[in-house]
C-alpha cells in the first residue's frame, strides 16, 4: 500500500520515537487511528551484522500497512542493503531518518549531520532508490543550525531523486527538542516543494493537528508526544478533519490501557513489558488527579500484575473526568529525530 494514498483519507501519522513506536504501539495506535506508521530508526549497519536485536525492530503485522521502516547510517552502500532487505521482508515503504541529534549517530555523519553534506545525502537517496521498487521518503529537520536552514534544497534534492515525500520536524538540529517547531518555515517550504510535505512538530491537541495541516498547506502532519498524553489525538483529529464532531465513544482508559497491555505483552519480555508499561501509564495519567501519587506508586511496583492493578484502579477512578491541560509543560525533551 502506497502511504501517499493513505494520506488523502487520513493525514495523520504517527512520529517515529525510539523506545516507543515499537510493534506493540505501533498496532495500538491504529486501532486508535493513526494513519502511516513508521518503525523507530534502524541502523542500516545493524542489519548488514544481522544483529538480532536490529531485526526485531523491524518486525511489523498487517494492521500496520501502511508501514515503513526507517533506517539511519552513512554509508550509501549499506543503506541501500538495508533497504533492499526491510523491502524483501514486506514493509510498503522505507523511510531515511536524516533528523537524528544524537551526538553518537551525528559524529559518524549519520542522522541530522546529512544535513550539512547535501551531497553525500544526494548519494544517499540516490543509491537506496536504485535498490528498491517500494517507495522511499526521508524524515529531516529545518536544517544543521539558525543560520543554515537547508530544508528546501534538501527538498529539491529529494525531488530529483524521486522521493515520496519529505516530512520536516520545525526544529534545527541546534535546537534539539528546545524552543518551538517552526511552522511558518514548514509552511514556507512546503510552497516551494515541488513533493508532498509532511509537517511536524509540538502537535498536541486533535484541533491543533487540523490548524496546522491547513494553515501550513502540507500533504500530511506528523504528531509524536502528543499521543503519549492523549491517546485519542489521532481518532479526534481525523473527526474534525473530516467536519465531523468528535467520536462519541467512551474515553474508558481501563480497556483501553488493557488492550496496550495485551500489545506490549505479545511482543516484550516481562522485563521489557514492565518498562513499557510503567512509561505508558505515567503518561496517559497526565492532568488527571492524582497523578502525582500514581506515579510515584508505578515506579515502586515490583512486579507487572502490581503496574496492572495499579493502573486499573488509577484509571476506573478518573471515570468521566475532563484531562488538564498540560501542553505548557516541558515533555520528554530528547530522542532521535
Ligand atoms: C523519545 C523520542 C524518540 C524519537 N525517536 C525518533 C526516531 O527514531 N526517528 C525519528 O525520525 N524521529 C524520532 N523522534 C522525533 C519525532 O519523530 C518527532 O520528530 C519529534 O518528537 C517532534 O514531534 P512531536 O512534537 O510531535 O513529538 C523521537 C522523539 C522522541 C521524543
Amino acid at each position: 500500500m502506497n502511504p501517499l494514498h493513505a494520506l488523502k483519507t487520513n493525514p495523520f501519522v504517527l512520529a517515529p520515537m525510539a523506545g516507543i513506536t515499537d510493534h506493540a504501539f505501533r498496532t495500538f495506535m491504529k486501532k486508535l487511528d493513526a494513519s502511516v506508521v513508521v518503525t523507530e530508526l534502524v541502523s542500516a549497519s545493524g542489519i548488514e551484522y544481522k544483529s538480532e536485536k536490529t531485526l526485531k525492530l523491524m518486525s511489523f503485522d498487517e494492521t500496520q500497512r501502511p508501514i515503513g521502516v526507517q533506517l539511519f547510517g552513512e554509508d550509501p552502500e549499506i543503506l541501500a542493503k538495508g533497504a533492499a532487505f526491510a523491502e524483501a521482508d514486506g514493509c510498503d515503504f522505507i523511510d531515511l531518518n536524516f533528523g537524528c541529534p544524537v551526538p553518537k549517530v551525528v559524529k559518524k555523519g549519520a542522522g541530522s549531520a546529512m544535513m550539512k553534506d547535501p551531497v553525500q545525502m544526494q548519494k544517499v537517496l540516490s543509491a537506496v532508490k536504485a535498490a528498491v521498487k517500494i517507495p522511499v521518503t526521508i524524515k529531516i529537520r529545518t536544517g544543521w543550525d539558525s543560520t543554515t536552514r537547508n530544508a528546501s534544497e534538501i527538498c529539491n534534492i529529494a525531488y530529483n531523486e524521486g522521493m515520496e515525500w519529505v516530512a520536516i520536524h520545525g526544529r534545527t538540529r541546534n535546537q534539539g527538542y528546545s524552543g518551538f517547531a517552526d511552522w511558518d518555515f514548514i509552511a514556507e517550504v512546503k510552497a516551494n516543494a515541488k513533493l508532498p510535505i509532511l509537517g511536524n512538530g509540538d502537535i498536541l491537541t486533535p484541533r491543533q493537528a487540523v490548524l496546522r495541516l491547513e494553515q501550513s498547506g502540507c500533504d500530511g502532519v506528523m504528531i509524536g508526544r502528543g499521543c503519549l498524553k492523549n491517546p485519542f489525538i489521532f481518532m479526534d483529529a481525523l473527526s474534525l478533519w473530516r467536519g465531523e464532531s468528535v467520536k462519541d465513544v467512551k474515553r474508558d482508559y481501563v480497556s483501553l490501557f488493557n488492550s496496550l497491555k495485551n500489545e506490549v505483552v505479545a511482543h516484550c519480555d516481562e522485563h521489557i513489558t514492565g518498562i513499557q508499561l510503567r512509561k505508558f501509564a505515567a503518561w496517559f495519567s497526565t492532568g488527571y488527579p492524582g497523578a502525582a501519587q500514581f506515579r510515584k506508586n508505578l515506579f515502586q511496583s515490583k512486579s507487572n500484575e502490581e503496574i496492572m492493578t495499579l493502573a486499573n484502579e488509577f484509571f476506573a477512578s478518573i471515570g468521566s473526568v475532563e484531562q488538564e491541560d498540560q501542553s505548557k509543560d516541558e515533555f520528554l525533551m530528547g530522542g532521535h529525530g
